[in-house]
């Protein structure tokens, strides 16, 4: 038993070590960052300088949310690289590290916060009386929002704060980067209008709005109702065209005896040219 006890005693212990292993090697203390963190700024410089000089530096790279930025790529051995963000808003706002290839690769981390931006997943909506229609508002950058809320926007521009759950008629569903708001049994009267997605993360606050218009039932049916009474008005015409068209015909046939008369007007043309070669 105390034999068998060993390997495992021994396998422990390695797996121990390269915990600590990996540790070291995700964020160096041997990095120095300038600034430690970016906020309130409209463009920054973010630098690390590796002052463990002895270790080989075998090329760089900077990463934003886990992903390598291809253009910082680098094979040169330096020990201080820099990386220049123009303008800090929510679209280069994030977390930045610098990686030196050095054995093991070692990083450190710099944050770029931001005001977080926040839009309307559709900026209008409609429903149709007593449905349920769903409002998103999607928010992007780093931090992201902390918390949300919803207004409602009153004809003299004052906000109706909207609560989760009132009376089962609003539902709220919040995510960091994604709010919901479903508005249901519509009403025509008080529902349509603009509701405000309104956002607070610590770097700021942020929020878009959202046009509601609520259509009748009937109003639905408009265009059906349309064209069943198109049907019906065409159906009853050719019904009584019909029904009139059976005398016409009677009379119709009765007119037979128009034709002699037309040629009783032009003989009474011969007549008359007659008459006028007489008189010459
Ligand atoms: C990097 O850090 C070392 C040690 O603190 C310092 O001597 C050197 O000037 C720094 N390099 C730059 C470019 O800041
Ligand atoms: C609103 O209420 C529903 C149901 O009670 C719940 O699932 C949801 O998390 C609540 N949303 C918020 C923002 O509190
Ligand atoms: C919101 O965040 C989740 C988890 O981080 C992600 O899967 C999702 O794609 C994000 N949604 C949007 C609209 O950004």
């Amino acid at each position: 038993m105390k034999r068998r006890g060993n390997p495992w005693l021994f396998a422990g212990i390695v797996v121990v070590l390269s915990c600590f292993y990996r540790a070291e090697a995700s964020t160096d203390a041997n990095i120095i960052t300038v600034p430690g963190e970016v906020i309130n700024k409209t463009a920054a410089t973010l630098s690390c300088n590796l002052t463990d000089l002895s270790s080989k530096v075998g090329g760089h790279f900077w990463t934003k949310n886990g992903k390598v930025i291809d253009a910082t790529k680098s094979d040169k051995g330096d020990h201080y690289i820099e990386h220049e963000i123009k303008t800090v808003d929510y679209h280069s706002a994030g977390i930045y590290s610098c990686v030196f290839l050095t054995e093991p690769q070692v990083n450190a981390t710099i944050e770029v916060k931001a005001k977080p931006h926040v839009g309307a997943y559709k900026h209008s909506e409609h429903g149709n009386e007593n449905d349920n229609v769903t409002l998103a508002c999607v928010a992007h950058g780093y931090p992201l929002p902390t918390d949300w809320f919803w207004y409602k926007l009153n004809e003299d521009n004052s906000k109706t704060s909207i609560s989760n759950n009132t009376g089962e008629k609003y539902g709220i569903q919040n995510t960091p980067n994604k709010t919901t708001l479903s508005v249901n049994n519509l009403d025509m009267e008080k529902d349509p209008g603009f509701y405000v997605c309104h956002s607070v993360s610590d770097q700021g606050e942020a929020e878009d709005k959202i046009q509601l218009r609520v259509r009748s039932r009937l109003a639905a049916l408009w265009p059906f109702l349309g064209i069943v009474a198109e049907v019906i008005i065409l159906v009853t015409i050719i019904f009584i065209y019909e029904k009139r068209r059976k005398p016409d015909e009677i009379i119709d046939d009765d007119d037979s005896g128009s034709a002699p008369l037309k040629s009783n007007s032009a003989t009474n043309h011969k007549d008359k040219n007659v008459r006028q070669r007489n008189s010459n």
